[in-house]
């Protein structure tokens, strides 16, 4: 709504001038459109309508009424935008405007009058954007939990953004609207997550894999190698971090030529899943080096990781620190 509407002062005095003269607004108003079923018997209720003032939207045309069953009243604009902007704020100026909004067509999810829903909605807000969007589309079997939820509106704004697809945040701001922003920042920020491109990783809407993954990343701690368990990360990096056993090229995770990618996730029983190490998004320590390794249910093993010009030492609950050295290998204890 305006905070001031000089527009609708002049209107309302107009309206008393032309068709009112002393009359009282409200109640007399309704009285006159007795003949009509109450438009305002429902929960939600326009106020205008709600205080009678019918004729703010329905002038008078100077026919008889209601001798005349046609044409005695008149709907600015024929009760599309135009009417609408005489009392509110336009919801057309921004860069990217809903294709209904832009037509001008509020009446497709407003009732001018009432209705059982907030904002006289002409369908609950779960409903509302099936009328014209296939719902289908948001079937997955993983939905994210808004869309379950049908509150589209949590991430669109239903009339206009400067934000393309009308969403209320660019990137990450949209998601931190919900999401806790530290699970973002740390030492170590996963370069897509530090360009707000959630969207390389996540689908926003929902997947077939869990966690809105776009590829399959296994749940499990413990698993043989193979690396279709880690699909989503080996789009990005090159799988063969862990494929031999003994590497100058590889990975910078050795010791000499060592593979300690290799020796932790490459086995045919128990290999390690990379969220043993390292947090996918980012993490207090380098490296994306998680604080702590989650994974024996509730106990959280704190790990200690630094690193050095060329290689690093790992302080770790599950075995005495270790360090790699990637020059001179380290001979551990
Ligand atoms: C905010 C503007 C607005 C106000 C105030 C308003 N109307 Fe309407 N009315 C409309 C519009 C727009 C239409 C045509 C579109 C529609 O049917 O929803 C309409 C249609 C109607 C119709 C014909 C269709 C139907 O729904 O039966 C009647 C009768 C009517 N209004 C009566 C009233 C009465 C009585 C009041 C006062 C209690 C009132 N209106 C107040 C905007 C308004
Ligand atoms: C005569 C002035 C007037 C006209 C014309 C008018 N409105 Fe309103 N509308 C109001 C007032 C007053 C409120 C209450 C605002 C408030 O409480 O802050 C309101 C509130 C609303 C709300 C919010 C209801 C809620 O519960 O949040 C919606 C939605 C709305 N109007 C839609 C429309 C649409 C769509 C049209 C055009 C068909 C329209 N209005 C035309 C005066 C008007
Ligand atoms: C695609 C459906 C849709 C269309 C078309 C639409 N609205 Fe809305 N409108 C909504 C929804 C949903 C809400 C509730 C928003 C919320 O609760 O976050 C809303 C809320 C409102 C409100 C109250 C809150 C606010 O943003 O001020 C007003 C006033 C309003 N609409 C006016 C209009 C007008 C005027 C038009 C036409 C220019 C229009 N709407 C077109 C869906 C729509
Ligand atoms: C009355 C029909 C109607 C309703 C209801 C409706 N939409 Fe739309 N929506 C459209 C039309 C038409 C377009 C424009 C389609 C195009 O340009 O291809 C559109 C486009 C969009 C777009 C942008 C698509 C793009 O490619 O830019 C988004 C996002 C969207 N709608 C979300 C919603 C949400 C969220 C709701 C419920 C609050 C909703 N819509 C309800 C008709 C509707
Ligand atoms: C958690 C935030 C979020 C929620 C909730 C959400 N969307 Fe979206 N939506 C997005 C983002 C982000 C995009 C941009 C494209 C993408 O990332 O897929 C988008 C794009 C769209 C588009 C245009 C592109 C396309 O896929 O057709 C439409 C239409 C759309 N959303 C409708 C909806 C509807 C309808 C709902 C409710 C069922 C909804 N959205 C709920 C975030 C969301
Ligand atoms: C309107 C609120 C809202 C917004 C905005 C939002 N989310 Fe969510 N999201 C939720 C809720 C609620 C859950 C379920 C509870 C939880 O895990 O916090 C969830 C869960 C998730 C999950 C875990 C799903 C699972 O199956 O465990 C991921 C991944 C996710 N969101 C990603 C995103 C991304 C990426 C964005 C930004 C594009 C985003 N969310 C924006 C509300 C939101
Ligand atoms: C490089 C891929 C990647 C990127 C980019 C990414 N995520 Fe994730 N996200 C994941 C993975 C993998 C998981 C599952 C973690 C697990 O299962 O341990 C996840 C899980 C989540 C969860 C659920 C967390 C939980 O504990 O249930 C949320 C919420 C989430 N991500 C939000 C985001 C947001 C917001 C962004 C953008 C700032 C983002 N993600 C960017 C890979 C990514
Ligand atoms: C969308 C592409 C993408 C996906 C998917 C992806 N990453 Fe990355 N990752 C990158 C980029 C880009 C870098 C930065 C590389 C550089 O700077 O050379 C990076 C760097 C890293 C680093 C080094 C971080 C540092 O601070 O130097 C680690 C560790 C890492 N990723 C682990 C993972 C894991 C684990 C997964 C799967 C959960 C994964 N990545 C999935 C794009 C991705
Ligand atoms: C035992 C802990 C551990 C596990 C498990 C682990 N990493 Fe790493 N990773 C590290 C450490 C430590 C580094 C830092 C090496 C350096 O730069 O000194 C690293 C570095 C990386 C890098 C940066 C490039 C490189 O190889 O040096 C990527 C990418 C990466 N890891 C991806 C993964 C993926 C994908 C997985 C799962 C398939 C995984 N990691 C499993 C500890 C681990």
């Amino acid at each position: 709504m305006k905070r001031f509407f000089p527009g609708m002062i002049i209107a309302g005095y107009l309206l008393v001038l032309t068709f009112g003269m002393g009359r009282t607004a409200g109640a007399a108003a309704v009285s006159s459109c007795g003949c009509h079923p109450t438009k305002a018997e429902k929960q939600y209720t326009h106020k205008p309508v709600r205080q009678g003032e019918c004729e703010s939207c329905h002038r008078p045309s100077g026919e008889k009424h209601p001798k005349v069953k046609k044409g005695a009243f008149v709907l600015t604009d024929n009760g599309k935008v135009g009417l609408c902007n005489e009392c509110h704020e336009r919801k057309d100026t921004m860069k990217y405007v809903h294709g209904p909004v832009g037509s001008g067509d509020c009446l497709a999810c407003h009732d001018a009058h009432q209705s059982e829903n907030k904002s006289q909605l002409r369908e609950p807000p779960a409903r509302l954007c099936f009328m014209c969007h296939e719902k289908k589309q948001f079937d997955r079997k993983h939905p994210h939990p808004p869309i379950a939820d049908g509150n589209c509106t949590g991430c669109h704004d239903p009339h206009e953004s400067n934000v393309k697809y009308m969403l209320k945040g660019e990137g990450v701001n949209l998601c931190i609207l919900c999401h806790d922003k530290a699970m973002f920042s740390g030492k170590s920020i996963h370069k897509p997550v530090g360009q707000g491109d959630c969207n390389a990783c996540h689908a926003t809407h929902g997947t077939e894999n869990p966690r809105l993954l776009r590829n399959f990343y296994a749940d499990e701690f413990y698993m043989p190698f193979n690396k279709g368990n880690f699909a989503l990360c080996f789009g990005c990096h090159n799988n063969q971090l862990a494929d031999d056993k003994l590497t100058d090229v590889q990975t910078g995770f050795r010791n000499g030529l060592e593979n300690i990618h290799f020796i932790h996730i490459n086995k045919l029983e128990k290999g390690r899943s990379c969220k043993v190490c390292h947090d996918p998004h980012a993490a207090s320590q380098q490296r994306l080096i998680s604080a702590k390794i989650s994974g024996f249910g509730r106990w959280r093993i704190p790990i200690r990781y630094t690193k050095t010009e060329t290689g690093g030492t790992c302080v770790v609950g599950c075995h005495k620190p270790k360090s790699y050295d990637r020059i001179n290998a380290v001979n551990n204890p």
